[in-house]
């Protein structure tokens, strides 16, 4: 996906993750007045919420490796007026450009531990920024229910390479987001804990709900034309393509859910 298409998909997603998001952060009580570290910050949708949470005198710093999400970043935080309360860095989480004990906390979502990058690296670098007794968290899309009175098509679509959420085809098990707690403890991290975060949509969809679906749609099952069987394609292809007649969205008891789930603990370094 080419950058303008992502940070595209990451605004029409907003509405539909940052109730959730939300949650999952007031969920760790940050410190009124921390400052804090959102790794893998995208475009600095959730250091706008992490902002919320510590209060005016917190700060946050969102890293990422794209300059280009973090320029939109900026824009959109400057347009929020948080431009005292927020700042980006460019960077790689797994050579996090601060130094060791530099933030009260360290916050990630969709990114450490989630897809293709070897988790340990990661979180051992967000622990080593963070002050002793600071939290370190990761959340994450853990899972979904999207075309409702179909489900053996939905687990046949899960089930295809890139339908497998939260995973990357082929990857070792131990390295699957939801075994999180396991890497955690290997690092010492005090307390581990992990919580799941439900979020659910019915009809009659609002418009900015049912853009967000579709966009999910199109890029949640990427593989279906190539994994799929004639008869599951066909049926894919009635249900979830918006010009069908079928559309699923369409129905009038539409009703679909998602989860987040969190990790989290206490650095101990
Ligand atoms: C799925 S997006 C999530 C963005 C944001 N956390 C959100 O939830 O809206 C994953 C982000 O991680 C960033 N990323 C991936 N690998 C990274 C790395 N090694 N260091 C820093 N950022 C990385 C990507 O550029 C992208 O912005």
């Amino acid at each position: 996906m080419d950058t303008d298409s992502y940070i595209h998909s990451l605004l029409v997603a907003n509405p539909l993750r940052k109730s959730t998001l939300r949650k999952v952060i007031e969920t760790l009580q940050l410190p009124p007045g921390s400052r804090g570290l959102d790794a893998g910050c995208g475009i600095g949708l959730q250091c706008l919420l992490l902002a919320e949470a510590v209060g005016i005198a917190g700060h946050v710093t969102g890293l990422d490796v794209s300059k280009e999400f973090l320029n939109r970043g900026e824009a959109i935080v400057e347009e929020a007026g948080l431009s005292e309360r927020i700042s980006f860095k460019k960077g790689d989480v797994g050579n996090i450009p601060f130094d060791n004990k530099t933030f009260d906390w360290a916050w990630s979502a969709d990114c450490v531990g989630y897809g293709p990058l070897e988790p340990l690296p990661l979180l051992r670098e967000l622990a080593r920024v963070v002050k002793p007794g600071g939290i370190v968290a990761i959340s994450g899309w853990s899972s979904e229910n999207l075309l409702p009175g179909y489900p053996r098509l939905e687990a046949r679509l899960k089930a295809t390479s890139g339908g497998i959420a939260p995973f990357v085809h082929g990857k070792n098990p131990e390295m699957h987001f939801l075994r999180a707690l396991s890497w955690f403890r290997e690092i010492g991290i005090k307390e581990p804990d992990a919580k799941v975060f439900a979020n659910s949509f019915h009809a009659p969809l609002s418009r900015e709900i049912r853009s967000a679906l579709v966009d999910l749609f199109n890029m949640r099952w990427p593989d279906a034309e190539l994994e799929l069987s004639f008869d599951d394609l066909s049926e894919f292809r009635r249900l979830c393509q918006p010009d069908s007649p079928s559309f699923i969205l369409n129905i009038s008891d539409y009703y679909a859910f998602f989860t987040y789930t969190l990790f989290w603990g206490k650095n101990d370094k």
